[in-house]
């Protein structure tokens, strides 16, 4: 099959906020304790968090974290997990009925973060609590000194703020599994008071007020109504989560669900602008894509836990290749809605539907959605240019002319480099790609890679999978054909003259 993709220097999408390759820690199941916290593991420094972690958390460049929840953060304190360790209560945590420790708490994130050359994204408690905790919070990290929270950090060793920019106000409120749950008119109307008084407090931070937790909520558009509606000029974004499966073992249709995604956002997107018109306002609410992933393979495992345990093994999805096909059409579509997809969470980060994974010793193994992402976060940068592309269609069981090529370019003014993303969606046929420039001078293809062969369902525990280069590539002038294996992401670096 052939296809096309046309380099377009005249019709930039956006700059790239790298805040897009952002990640999501959990006090869930094991992504804190035995991930990234485990202090009797052979593989633990000074402070207890494991390196082998810390190492692969690195490499896959994240410069955002969404901490501590997910569903956790509404019922928790957040004044239970500083002080001295020993003084730290152990508390029930409904959302996942397991018992939480606090030995790991804000500081110990803070120090972590800052290993990882990351910066925090905080979420406050908007189920069981509400304003007046949430501004503690604020003053309890950003304030410098001399009030009872700023000298309350301090007593607890923290000298200096942890000067925290980006707050999402609560989690997912418009589910009914939430703990103080609402409606879209009570959370909108706590979103807005909230965020008032948190920039009242530190007027340099970012809110985020909960969008709808899924596209197939029932309460999709109008939650986003409402609540846009009551709080639109005192929050920054509005977020957006979105997990997938391929419950039917239908693979083509499972990976046309990237049209899901762009759906979603176009309609997020939409709502938003709808309300800045009604409301003729000056300002725009982008997106935050707080939650996105691949989220399936452990839901009946899950369902037989056992509650009130420590650290359990929970959402423990143990991905193969065919998810890997789809992380990286996934990555591609936020690429796509750049110029408003400001943040995105691949949610979650360590053995909680993570890429990277931790045997009970602390050994850290990656899954194979590890490696799109580690690509497109280390090399989309820069700014994203509209795809033009000319592909072959399908149709599968939700949707209609689906293109086997998903494919973006990103133009790295730097380095002086067009990057372009791609993935073969066609389950048995070569496709050979023709990328042309338009406005651009290609040099020569500096690395070309593909990550390809490997069985659908194959998974990475025995650390067998790799992305390999290819050199089935022709340089023309202006062009190049590259060919694009069945069932394969791609990555091609150009560089520019
Ligand atoms: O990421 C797992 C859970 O999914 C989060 O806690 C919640 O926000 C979402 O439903």
């Amino acid at each position: 099959m052939k296809a096309k993709l046309v380099v377009d220097k005249f019709s930039p999408i956006s700059k790239i906020d790298p805040r897009i390759y952002g990640g999501f820690i959990e006090h869930l199941g094991r992504a804190v304790y035995e991930g990234i916290y485990q202090p009797n593991s052979k593989y633990a420094d000074k402070d207890g968090f494991n390196t082998q972690v810390i190492e692969l958390v690195k490499k896959l460049n994240v410069p955002i974290i969404r901490y501590p929840g997910g569903n956790f953060v509404s019922g928790f304190n957040w004044e239970d997990s500083v002080g001295p360790k020993d003084d730290r209560p152990v508390r029930l945590d409904l959302a996942w009925r397991s018992i939480e420790t606090n030995q790991f708490g804000m500081h110990e994130f803070e120090k972590w973060i800052k290993k990882i050359n990351s910066h925090t994204m905080m979420a406050v408690n908007m189920g069981t609590r509400g304003l007046d905790a949430a501004r503690h919070l604020v003053e309890y990290c950003n304030f410098p000194k001399g009030t009872a929270y700023s000298d309350w950090r301090i007593k607890n060793g923290a000298k200096e703020p942890f000067n925290i920019k980006t707050w999402c106000v609560g989690n997912e409120m418009d589910g009914s599994w939430q703990i103080g749950h609402k409606t879209a008119d009570e959370y909108g109307k706590q979103v807005n008071e909230t965020s008032k008084a948190m920039k009242l407090v530190d007027s340099s931070i970012e809110t985020i007020a909960c969008g709808s937790s899924a596209l197939d909520m029932p309460t999709f558009g109008e939650w986003e109504n409402t609540v846009l509606n009551r709080s639109y000029e005192n929050i920054d974004y509005l977020s957006l989560h979105r997990y997938y499966g391929n419950e039917d073992n239908d693979t083509p249709n499972y990976l046309a669900k990237s049209k899901d995604l762009d759906e979603f956002i176009a309609g997020v997107i939409a709502i938003c602008d709808a309300v800045k018109a009604r409301k003729h306002s000056k300002k725009q609410v982008n997106l935050s894509l707080d939650e996105w992933n691949i989220w399936y393979h452990s839901k009946q495992k899950d369902e037989e836990n056992q509650p009130w345990q420590k650290s359990p093994h929970l959402l423990e999805d143990i991905y193969n290749f065919e998810d890997a096909l789809l992380i990286g059409s996934l990555l591609i579509t936020i690429l796509k809605h750049s110029d408003r997809v400001k943040i995105a969470c691949l949610a979650q980060l360590v053995n909680v539907i993570a890429p990277i994974m931790t045997k009970n010793d602390g050994e850290a193994w990656i899954q194979p959605i590890f490696y799109p992402f580690m690509q497109v976060s280390n090399y989309g940068r820069g700014t994203v240019l509209t795809p033009i592309e000319y592909s072959p269609t399908y149709s599968s069981k939700d949707f209609e002319r689906v293109p086997y090529l998903e494919s973006i370019a990103v133009v790295n003014e730097e380095k002086n480099e067009v990057i372009i993303f791609a993935v073969n969606k066609s389950l048995n046929e070569d496709m050979e790609l023709k990328i042309l420039s338009d406005g651009f001078d290609f040099d020569r293809v500096i690395e070309a890679t593909e990550f390809e062969g490997y069985a659908l369902k194959q998974t990475n525990e025995n650390g067998q999978m790799h992305i390999r280069a290819n050199n089935r590539i022709e340089n023309g002038q202006q062009t190049t054909t590259i060919n694009l294996k069945p069932a394969s992401w791609n990555m091609i670096r150009i560089k520019l003259s």
